[in-house]
């Protein structure tokens, strides 16, 4: 088994030992990912909390394993904690465990994640989800190193250190309410802004073709290399999905074994393409208005997928990323005869 290939299985199996890809692959050529290693090789050997900002798949998840790699703690536990994948009713004990008796079914002591993070790395992924109530638990930790198990007589300490991150703008969060300022000086000491994929295209070639060749080889389908025009569409295409995105089309290359399979994805929201133009005769007569209606309904259906999609399919979120109403937006949704959300979107 090649190396690519471990680094991508230890990756799916979701792993707390993981490996993950080689630094010219996860930091690649470009001047902004230059600024993120920087960033991330001065906090890494300090314990302070780190926050990870950036759109959906733009390897928040990764980052965080590699402050935890390069930390004086890094022989120690890398515990994550999924915020919005527990449900609610348990996060505070999945997040703090608790004490024999604390409630009907407690029928020994369970230590939550914070303690099984003990000399380690605590990363809270998705921290905007995290309901008031364990933001102020939460705050304790990161104020004091001490925390109260459910049911406890006594608070207990602990040495850990903690990354957050979110896909959310959390000062947004802040005005509405929905988010400690507290907290968010103590979590944002050090801020680090990962960027979008589109405002790294020159990475484009390098991650493509480490993913090619490790889904190749886990799949045991041979490639062929990219080939240049379909790098540069690559690179003028916007990525809402950003490198999650780009993994899943390069899944989809490899089984699907050849270019054209990828070819509808970049085409259908490349603003350079000629899909943009609506599908009329230009040779005969048209109506000039019809037309135009058309396209700008094709544009908005464009516009309010991609918003969607960027926004995991919360419609009350792309509403408000696209200054809409819900309502105005489930009207356009019918309109356009499109489900709220996309049944073959591939998640991960
Ligand atoms: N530089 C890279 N090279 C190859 N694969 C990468 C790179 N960065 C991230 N990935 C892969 O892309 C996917 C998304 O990365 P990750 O989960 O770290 O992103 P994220 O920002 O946490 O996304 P989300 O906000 O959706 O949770 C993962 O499968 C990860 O393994
Ligand atoms: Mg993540």
């Amino acid at each position: 088994m090649g190396t690519a290939t471990r680094q991508v299985q230890s990756r799916l199996s979701g792993e707390t030992n993981f490996t993950v890809p080689p630094d010219e692959v996860v930091f690649g050529q470009s001047e902004a990912m230059r600024i993120v290693r920087q960033k991330l090789e001065k906090v890494a050997g300090a314990n302070i909390p780190v926050l990870l900002q950036g759109e959906s798949g733009t390897g928040k998840e990764i980052i965080a394993k590699l402050i935890h790699r390069r930390s004086p703690w890094e022989t120690g536990p890398f515990v994550k904690v999924n915020c919005p994948a527990i449900p609610g009713t348990l996060v505070e004990s999945e997040l703090f465990g608790y004490e024999k008796g604390a409630f009907t079914g407690a029928n020994g002591t369970k230590p939550g994640r914070v303690e099984m993070a003990q000399n380690g790395t605590l990363f809270l992924d998705e921290i905007a989800e995290l309901e008031m109530g364990l933001q102020a638990k939460l705050l304790q930790l990161l104020q004091d190193g001490q925390f109260c198990p459910i049911g406890a007589q006594e608070d207990k300490r602990i040495d850990v250190r903690v990354v957050c991150a979110t896909n959310r703008n959390l000062e947004e969060e802040i005005d509405q309410g929905s988010f400690r300022q507290d907290l968010y000086y103590r979590i944002n000491v050090v801020n680090i802004q990962l960027p979008s994929l589109r405002e790294r295209t020159t990475d484009i070639p390098y991650i493509a073709d480490f993913l090619r060749q490790a889904y190749s080889e886990k799949f045991n389908r041979p490639t062929q290399a990219l080939s240049a025009r379909r790098l540069d569409m690559m690179q003028r295409y916007h990525w809402p999905g950003n490198i999650r995105e780009l993994e899943n089309m390069m899944k989809r290359f490899v089984i699907l074994g050849s270019e054209d399979a990828i070819a509808i994805d970049l085409s259908s929201g490349n603003a350079n393409s000629s899909s943009f133009l609506p599908d009329v005769p230009v040779n005969g007569s048209i109506s000039l208005k019809k037309v135009t209606r058309q396209a700008t309904r094709e544009f908005e259906k464009k516009i309010i997928l991609k918003t969607l999609q960027t926004h995991n399919w919360n419609r009350k979120r792309a509403a408000s990323a696209l200054n809409i109403s819900y309502r105005a937006l489930l009207y356009k949704l019918k309109e356009a005869g499109v489900p709220g959300r996309k049944v073959s979107e591939p998640r991960n």
